[in-house]
């Protein structure tokens, strides 16, 4: 048993109101205590208990790691010439998704392995600590499968999405039963959840209903990919179906938001801090995406103001967001979505949580080990930490673009 005590923090957001002020729980002059993977204690650094090792934080600020909720990291080859063709005036369709899925099953198991871990070191030195992603680039039995196996070396949160397109030259009927079926079955056991590209050019209502329904018997959890390219039922099939989250939503309409903060409202009455005792739909918006396509960035101010619970991640796909950083999207939420810096950091820490199951003790990683909650810095929570080279959480957005992390420890350990 090793303990390390972290004091001297000049601002530290834990995001537990009971804990500090406001929305971000925030203490000053603070220090937090770590014993092997968890948090076990936090409060004034002037009555911080004795550890085993000490590390001045000298005035600077401490933040939950990013829990980033929403990514396709296994994947081979790169879209450059594409990303060129949309900034002189290309618009973003589905169909460059098939370029992907060609080059992943043409990449070795070695190669992919090496190129996602290349990209969670990455995520890692930008502060992420909780990291989900998708298949969806094999679009085979044994290339779903292989993605599946090697996402869930890597990552905390693995997801299903051999709904992603239908796969060039296959029909989507006879495709939608493979997917519903015998893909579902082989990957099942590598995966805790299911996610649809529910969009024109991808699947429509109907066969993403069917596509959630058979996730939700098969026992696990769904999302959606929603109103990306254009309003559609996305919104609404992934709240009357349950889903942890919808992502993107770029074309929103008033029942949509409507919807996403009603799925929240039905058990205990909305107050600050008390999103982990109730279940809805998360808004999942990617900032970074929105730039990339050059589509509408999604409503988050107005998401937030009608009472939906607000995810921010990174996207991180070599088609429409090639970004593993979550500075970067905090500040576009911060600066371009009109959130406040307290929001936009609550929603890339506590929200990417709540939209991946894991604010909640107990939540189950890819090797089947129970975790601690993330998302917070509280006693009982997962030792995820990230200290800033600056004096506060502000400088994310007041000094964007400026690599400010300055150290991460991910369970109690030093990751950078
Ligand atoms: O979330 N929208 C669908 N899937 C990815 C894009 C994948 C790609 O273009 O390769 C997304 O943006």
């Amino acid at each position: 048993m090793t303990t390390l005590l972290i004091d001297g923090i000049g601002e530290l957001t834990t995001n537990d109101p009971g804990l500090g002020d406001g929305l971000g729980g925030r203490l000053r002059d603070a220090a937090v205590v770590l014993e092997n993977d968890r948090v076990v204690w936090v409060g004034p650094s002037a009555e911080a208990p004795a550890a085993d090792e000490r590390f001045d934080a000298a005035g600077r600020a401490v933040l939950p790691g990013w829990v980033d909720s929403h990514t396709h990291m296994v994947f081979g080859g790169d879209r450059t010439a594409e990303f060129e063709a949309r900034m002189a005036g290309e618009a973003y369709a589905a169909g460059g998704i098939n370029v992907t899925v060609e080059a992943t099953r043409a990449a070795s198991d070695r190669r992919l392995e090496a190129n996602l871990a290349r990209l969670v070191a990455e995520a890692r030195r930008g502060g992420t600590t909780t990291l989900e992603t998708k298949t969806g680039y094999g679009l085979t039995v044994a290339d779903e499968v292989r993605a599946a196996r090697i996402a869930g070396a890597h990552v905390d949160a693995v997801t299903f999405l051999g709904a992603h397109v239908v796969p060039a030259g296959e029909d989507p009927d006879v495709y939608l039963d493979l997917v519903t079926g015998a893909m579902l079955d082989a990957v099942a056991p590598h995966v805790s959840a299911v996610d649809v590209f529910c969009e024109t050019g991808a699947f429509d209502e109907g066969a993403a209903r069917r596509v959630l329904e058979t996730a939700r018997a098969a026992g696990l959890a769904t999302r959606v990919h929603g109103n990306q390219l254009g309003h559609g039922p996305g919104v609404r099939l992934a709240v009357e179906e349950g889903s942890l989250s919808v992502d993107h939503l770029g074309f929103l309409e008033d029942e949509d938001f409507d919807a996403l903060a009603g799925s929240w409202a039905a058990s205990t009455a909305p107050s600050a801090g008390t999103e982990a005792a109730r279940r809805g739909t998360v808004a999942t918006v990617l900032p970074a995406c929105d730039l990339s396509t050059r589509m509408p960035l999604a409503p988050a101010r107005r998401l937030i103001d009608a009472g939906a619970v607000v995810a921010i991640a990174s996207n991180c796909n070599p088609g429409t967001s090639y970004t593993t950083s979550m500075s970067f999207a905090v500040a576009t939420a911060v600066l371009q979505m009109g959130l406040t810096v307290q929001e936009a950091v609550r929603a890339a820490t506590l929200g990417g949580a709540i939209a991946l199951g894991a604010h909640e003790n107990g939540w189950r990683d890819p090797r089947g080990s129970a975790q601690p909650r993330v998302g917070v810095v509280a006693p009982g929570a997962r030792a995820d930490l990230q200290l800033l080279e600056a004096p506060s959480v502000t400088h994310l957005a007041y000094r964007p673009g400026v690599p400010l992390t300055a150290a991460v420890w991910r369970a109690g350990i030093r990751v950078v």
